[in-house]
């Protein structure tokens, strides 16, 4: 029999699915409070064609993606993912005049992870940066991994390190791999998550249909 994770499709999230990813971020986040449905309904109200799920044939949700479009100079990089979210609410999203699809979440069921998922929920994104004509993605990534070299490493000489491929995180050695560059590195990004001390990478990926030669950084510090 075909495993379930090797027919799961990525579509836009509809209604019905909402409970399906509570449940998924129960699984993923069994410490934090979960998505609730009136974030999630205000997503879907909002910025439709930027929620994304993966399904099972069965239409069990194993993963998903919520974005928003945001004007990136109303913010500064040193900010929350609750400043660059409003509160999870997304009542920012500002597709008049935003240039960057601002990546809010994305995860995937602990038992379908490594199994390509993730990155067809990037390429849902790329593809929906690409269709609105946006300039780039960026978003906060968390450094999953930070806590098991906190005692010997600062964050930006644990991200300097998966950079360079000489350490693996398990959120951010994906990123990069899914076309990310590193911008800065920022403290007190997410409230209660152990795993990365609140640490996090700001990272970008820049549509080459859009950007131009100054919009590509110059001398990366993460580089
Ligand atoms: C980050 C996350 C979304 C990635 O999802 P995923 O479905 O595991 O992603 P993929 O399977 O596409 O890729 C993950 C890894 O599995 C590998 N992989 C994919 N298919 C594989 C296969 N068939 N066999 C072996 N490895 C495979 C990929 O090469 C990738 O390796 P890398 O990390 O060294 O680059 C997932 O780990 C997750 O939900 N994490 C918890 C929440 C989180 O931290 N989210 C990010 C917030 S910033």
């Amino acid at each position: 029999m075909t495993p379930a994770y090797a027919e799961t499709r990525v579509r836009n999230t509809e209604a019905r699915d909402l409970p399906g990813i509570i449940e998924l971020t129960r699984a993923v986040y069994p410490e934090s409070k979960p998505w609730s449905a009136e974030q999630l309904w205000h997503h879907l109200d909002m910025f439709p064609e930027g929620q994304f799920v993966a399904v099972t044939p069965d239409d069990k949700v194993v993963g998903m993606a919520a974005s928003l479009v945001i004007w990136w100079d109303d913010y500064e990089s040193q900010m929350s993912w609750r400043d660059f979210t409003a509160a999870g609410t997304f009542a920012n999203h500002d597709p008049a005049h935003g240039r960057t699809l601002y990546g809010a979440e994305v995860m995937v069921h602990p038992d379908y992870q490594r199994h390509g998922i993730g990155k067809m929920l990037y390429a849902a994104r790329r593809g929906l940066a690409e269709r609105l004509g946006l300039l780039r993605i960026r978003a906060g990534a968390r450094l999953r991994g930070y806590h098991e070299v906190a005692d010997r490493m600062s964050a930006e000489e644990y991200v300097r390190c998966v950079v360079r491929g000489e350490c693996r995180d398990p959120t951010l050695s994906f990123q990069l791999r899914n076309g990310f560059h590193v911008l800065a590195v920022v403290s007190d990004y997410l409230l209660h998550d152990p795993e990365s001390r609140g640490y996090a990478a700001i990272i970008e990926w820049l549509n080459p249909a859009v950007a131009t030669p100054e919009d590509y950084p110059k001398g990366l510090e993460f580089g």
